[in-house]
């Protein structure tokens, strides 16, 4: 959309603004193609900033009048913004814009979604709403005018006042203007209500269009608890009088944080049995505390510049995963998270895209909003908790908030208090935030036995080395601080050496164990204590035994996991037999009743197809899809086979006979019965599979069943009356889009997507749907990868279309192809030509400009 050359926004430049905000008063009269908004801000400069012209950024703004206390001004306006002569002390600057959001299909600034008015800012949208120092370290509180016939008109802060055709609003707390928001429409609200820690009442309302008020209770439950939990473990308080949530089909990501009235993407609020799967729900209740939390951890203390995102999303991502720790399953949800970890982020920090958790340069910060940002920094922030401790990280946190409310903070800051909290010194530890990609951890064991007089005195030592590959930008990496938690068995599987944190600071680094009657079996990188790739060389019997005996729930399934890894890449490399010591072992822990179902389940999946390919390829080994795609079949029909007799058994267990509910037990009971339905499917075909969908009364049954019945081929009329009773269901019906495509046969993936690119459903407007369809096409391996490139090509058409429409969504789903060098020549050279075509298409966004041209390289 820019035609000028992209700018290269830097870290090393910041600068100051040059003034700051008393107030802000804004009005907007509500016209779907000509809105009017009317703003009067408060502007003092700043003593000691640099000098500079006043510049206010604006985008795609009809400047109707603009006035500097009360006389009419000529500004020079570009496409960016304006610069304008001020006086030399404080004046009030008002202008009159006009702006059309009916057809605003980016998503961002004011625009309309079925028929409703609502806003995205975070991180640069507000400049498409009014003039304005778009930056978050501008701070300001804001009172809101919205005129227009809407029932229902909302903004940031309290309410104060409304009337016939107007309602105001006032945010007392200073926020930057990437965290406004208003929302007018004709929505119906599911109200409830919270008592402070302190006793102040906070009215709460989930505002959705009429006809999904059923699905509101689980989420405002969700809300009540993240507040209750920010109370308990973190001494927050929430902080004004009311917390709305409104729920919008029509969205690029999630969720957002905004002051008091925090905007969600439909499919991350709504929720029933009958139309949401136990992963709905579960991820639906991370959101709701996420962006909850995000008012002391992103609004009261937000960020100095956007290259401090990970200040405010690490951190909240860490706190909402300590949140679902607490709510439900602490190992699960560390597993999980690993699993996600490995499937986002390493495939980002491994490849072209790789960026530090703080990156030094953008040129289009929604390009940002990555897996690195926000999970790494979270994995950062875990492991400054394991170096300093829960008492370190509790004074640390407290000094947090204590020193830096109301400030727009920077990493430095939040290490700082970390050092004078604990005594520490962060320098080194502070190369996390500023050094991309995963590094590799190697570990050498030596044992060295004692004496026939002492025979209790053996020593073991381990020896590690690491190695961080040099990324984009980034040759040499220095040493890291790595916390490597391990704790020893003795060869009868008793734990010897319970976990102790090693402190790893060097390239090369031993640590001694003495006092050992016996050679240890080492459980090394417990709870998975920092993101690198382990490579321990360890025999098939030592993993064998770590399945069997660990006693970290996460070392114990990633043992399983090596095992699973090393068995699969045997079958596609050497064309191996399935192991069935692999088998065996794991079945023993599939078939343990004392363990959390749940637990068991996560022991059933295995490595994706994606993961393979990288470990194929870090083996020198270029992969092939099909390839990987067919010894996975293979295995898991064994697997099917081998344990035929215990299936029963098994399903027997996952049974759930009380009323649904979508808690952490039963929900770990239907995706242990998810698993062993889908290995009967493969030996019946698909007749336990039908019976489940026939007889479900709730989605997860519901959808696993259909799962199963489109892997066995036998899907054809449950897909046409899943079609039928759902289609009135806009959430529903994305999962019916992307699971036709998510799991179908290779050969077949790109057809079914283009297939459903064609259905009357289908629309580009809508972001859930069209990653519904492409999302899940760029996640079938096999099929995204078909040598003839009808997966690259079907992508690459669809971005190009969308491009025009969104570019945040389009560039971010660009990533798809980040991994490209990988595979082999002649699927290099198709994707490279998809890749090429999209850089040549007329007015191309910055978005996808920046992205496409650094997956090029
Ligand atoms: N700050 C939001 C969160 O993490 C995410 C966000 C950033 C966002 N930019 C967005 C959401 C654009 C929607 C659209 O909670
Ligand atoms: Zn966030």
């Amino acid at each position: 959309m820019k035609d000028a050359a992209p700018k290269t926004i830097y870290l090393k430049d910041y600068t100051a603004f040059g003034w700051t905000i008393e107030e802000v008063r804004l009005t907007f009269r509500l016209a779907p193609r000509a809105t009017r908004v009317i703003s009067q801000i408060r502007f003092a400069p700043t003593s000691g900033a640099p000098r500079q012209d006043f510049f206010l950024h604006g985008e795609d703004l009809r400047l109707i009048a603009a006035r500097i206390d009360g006389q009419p001004v000529t500004p020079t306006v570009t496409p960016e913004g304006l610069t304008c002569d001020v006086p030399d002390g404080p004046f009030t600057w008002e202008a009159e814009v006009e702006i059309s959001p009916e057809t605003n299909t980016a998503l961002e600034g004011l625009y309309m979604s079925n028929g409703m008015y609502c806003t995205q800012c975070e991180a640069e949208g507000f400049r498409k709403i009014t003039y304005y120092p778009d930056r978050p370290d501008v701070m300001a509180t804001f009172t809101v005018r919205i005129e227009g016939d809407e029932a229902v008109k909302l903004s940031n802060g309290n309410p104060t006042g409304c009337g016939e055709g107007w309602a105001e609003w006032h945010d007392p707390w200073p926020k930057p203007a990437y965290l406004f928001a208003l929302v007018a429409g004709g929505l119906v609200n599911h109200p409830g209500s919270f008592t402070t820690m302190s006793g102040r009442d906070v009215a709460l309302n989930i505002w959705v269009r009429p006809g999904d008020e059923h699905k509101c209770a689980f989420a405002m439950e969700a809300l009540k608890k993240s507040m209750t939990w920010d109370e308990e473990v973190y001494g927050r308080e929430y902080d004004i009088d009311v917390f709305n949530i409104v729920a919008v089909d029509d969205f690029n990501m999630g969720a957002m944080e905004n002051k008091g009235l925090n905007i969600f993407n439909s499919a991350a609020v709504l929720a029933s049995p009958e139309t949401s799967t136990d992963m709905n729900f579960e991820r639906i209740e991370a959101i709701i505390a996420h962006e909850y939390f995000h008012n002391w951890t992103g609004n009261r203390i937000t960020c100095r510049d956007w290259f401090q995102l990970c200040l405010k999303e690490g951190l909240t991502v860490f706190r909402d995963a300590q949140f679902t720790s607490d709510m439900r399953s602490a190992e699960v949800k560390r597993i999980s998270d690993v699993i996600d970890l490995r499937a986002r982020q390493f495939p980002e920090d491994q490849g072209p895209l790789a960026h530090p958790v703080r990156p030094e340069s953008f040129q289009e910060i929604n390009n940002f909003y990555t897996a690195t940002v926000y999970e790494k920094g979270a994995e950062v922030i875990g492991m400054l908790k394991r170096l300093v401790g829960d008492e370190g990280y509790a004074r640390a946190l407290a000094l947090y908030f204590d020193r830096h409310d109301g400030d727009a903070a920077t990493i430095e800051d939040w290490l700082k208090v970390f050092e004078d909290a604990t005594g520490r010194d962060l320098t080194q530890f502070k190369r996390w935030y500023s050094q991309a990609g995963t590094p590799r951890l190697s570990v050498e064991e030596h044992w060295q036995p004692g004496t026939s007089e002492a025979a209790q005195g053996g020593s073991y030592t381990l020896t590690f080395r690491q190695h961080t590959p040099p990324s984009p930008g980034q040759d040499v990496k220095e040493p890291q601080v790595l916390p490597i938690a391990v704790g020893l068995l003795n060869p009868n599987g008793d734990e010897i050496v319970p976990t102790r944190m090693l402190e790893m600071t060097e390239t090369e680094q031993s640590f001694t164990f003495d006092g050992l009657a016996s050679k240890p079996v080492p459980s090394i990188l417990r709870g998975f204590s920092a993101p690198v790739v382990l490579e321990r060389q360890s025999s098939r019997e030592e993993r064998a035994f770590l399945l069997a005996h660990d006693t970290d729930a996460f070392n114990r399934w990633e043992a399983g996991r090596d095992l699973a890894r090393d068995a699969l890449i045997a079958m596609i490399r050497d064309g191996a037999e399935v192991d069935g010591a692999w088998l065996d072992g794991l079945y023993r822990v599939v078939a343990d009743s004392t363990l959390d179902p749940a637990y068991r389940a996560l022991m059933l999946n295995t490595p994706s197809d994606s993961e393979l390919a990288q470990v194929l390829f870090e083996q020198g080994v270029v992969p092939d899809p099909q390839a990987i795609w067919d010894a996975k079949d293979r295995a898991a029909t064994a697997r099917a086979t081998r344990w035929k007799d215990a299936l029963p058994g098994l399903m027997a267990e996952a049974r759930v006979d009380a009323p649904f509910s979508p808690d952490a037990d039963q929900a770990g009971k239907r995706a242990l019965g998810a698993a062993v339905l889908a290995m009967q499917s493969r030996l019946d075909g698909g007749a336990a599979a039908q019976a489940q969908f026939d007889s479900a009364d709730n989605m997860t049954l519901q959808l696993s069943a259909l799962t199963c019945l489109i892997r066995a081929g036998a899907a054809e009329t449950a897909l046409t009356r899943f079609h039928d009773q759902w289609q009135g269901d806009r959430l529903v019906m994305d999962k019916w889009f992307g699971l036709q495509v998510a799991v179908a046969p290779p050969k077949d993936a790109a057809d079914v997507a283009a297939t459903l690119t064609a259905h009357p459903l289908f629309t580009l407007k809508n972001p859930n749907r069209f990653r519904a369809v492409l999302g899940a096409l760029a996640g079938n391996h096999a099929g995204f990868h078909r040598a003839d490139g009808a997966g690259y090509r079907l992508l690459a058409d669809w971005l190009i279309t969308l491009d025009d429409l969104n570019p945040q969504t389009t560039a971010r789903m660009c990533s798809a192809f980040q991994t490209w060098k990988r595979y082999d020549a002649a699927r290099q050279a198709l994707i490279r030509a998809e890749l090429e075509r999209i850089m040549a298409k007329p007015k191309l966004s910055r978005d996808t400009g920046e992205m496409v041209g650094r997956i090029l390289g």
